[in-house]
Order: structure tokens, then sequence, then C-alpha cells
């Protein structure tokens, strides 16, 4: 972390999704005009916490270390689009339960740790496929099973070419944090411990 005490950072939570479900939402932007979403910035917001001084990035990365476990399997089954911002999302008709459930915990945690951040009153889970964008197309949509295991706290950095984001923490969802050796750094592969 190189940002300096007084530095301002665009910050967020986040699901990442693997390579696999990458390389398939990439295939599903094929027929959407606008501007794409790179393939390297395709991402699950869980929580957009806008402008936060850096000091406040230790509490963030323990926040997400201590988020327990739960992954989720996500069926991305239909495209949407948001009109009055222009952009077309991949997501679910049946988002999971669970999904609903990390977003709260991951708000309480939040608020217990006083971070200052404005929750959102409704959350609607999306994967953003292309900005200012028409309408897609009625072309249907080849579903993609997510099975989302990496959770981030991710930093956006505004370039002239667009928001490139870097990833600040990130850690598996496999595994409840208590599970891993001591000396894992979070987001390092489980240490084995026999347990299922
Ligand atoms: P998106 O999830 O619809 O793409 C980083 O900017 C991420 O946070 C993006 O994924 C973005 O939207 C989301 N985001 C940006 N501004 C936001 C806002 N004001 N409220 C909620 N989410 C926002």
């Amino acid at each position: 972390m190189h940002a300096r005490p007084h530095e301002s950072l665009r910050l967020f939570f986040a699901l990442w999704p693997d390579d696999a479900t990458r390389s398939a939402l990439q295939q599903s932007q094929s027929v959407l005009g606008g501007r794409l979403v790179p393939y390297e910035n395709l991402h699950l917001t869980l929580t957009f916490l806008g402008q936060q001084p850096a000091a406040v990035v230790p509490t963030l990365t323990d926040v997400l270390t201590h988020m327990p476990a739960a992954v989720l399997t996500l069926d991305l089954d239909r495209i949407g689009y948001f009109m009055r911002n222009r952009i077309v999302w991949a997501g679910s008709h049946r988002m999971p339960e669970a999904l609903n459930v990390l977003h709260e915990e991951l708000q309480q945690a939040l608020r217990k740790q006083a971070v200052n951040f404005e929750a959102e009153q409704n959350f609607k889970p999306h994967i953003t496929l292309a900005r200012n964008a028409p309408p897609p197309p009625d072309t249907g949509f080849t579903p993609v099973t997510w099975h989302a295991d990496r959770i981030a706290l991710a930093q956006s950095v505004t370039t002239p070419e667009g928001p490139v984001y870097r990833l600040i923490a990130s850690r598996s969802l496999e595994q409840p944090y208590w599970l891993r050796n001591e000396a894992a750094t979070p987001g390092a592969a489980p240490t084995p411990t026999g347990h299922d």
C-alpha cells in the first residue's frame, strides 16, 4: 500500500470472478454496444464505499479478513439494462439468499468499525458489462454458473483510458479465516487442516 496517509481513495468491496467466468462474460459482451467493461475489470460490487481516507484501509482489510466464509453459486442467466444510466449488466433471475446475507454482513461489519459510507437502500447485484450503452439486443444469453469464491477490496483509479481497478486485498471464501495457518496472509491458499 503506497498511499500517503492523507490521500483519499475511491474504494469498493466486490466479488471477483475467476478467469473462466470472466471469459464467459466477455463472450456475452460481443453483441453489446457502448463502452465494454474490460475483461480484468469485470466484478460484482458488494458495497461501494466512495472516497475514503487511506488511513482507513487497514480497517477495511481487517473487515475483509474476518468476513465469514461463504462460497456462493450464482447462476448468471440474464442480461439486464439500467435505462437511467445506460448500463448493460449480467445477473440472475434467482440470486441466492446467501448473497444478500453476505452483503448484509459486510455492511454490519463496516458499521461496527465506524466506516463512513452511504449504504445502498436497495442492493441490486449485477455485473456491469457495458456503459453508456444502448439496450442489449434480444438475442438470448448463454447462462454462466459462477462459483464465487473470491472477495476483494478494490480501488478504482481514474485514468484517461477509463477506470482501472487495483486489488488492495482479496481472499478466498473457501474456508473460514480461523482454519488458516497463523502465518498465512489474507488471500493466501488455505492451509489443509483435516477439517472439511
Ligand atoms: P457498477 O457496479 O454498477 O459497475 C467501482 O466504481 C464500482 O462501484 C463499479 O462497479 C460501480 O458500479 C460501483 N459504483 C460506482 N459508483 C457507485 C455509486 N454511487 N453507488 C453504488 N455503486 C457505485
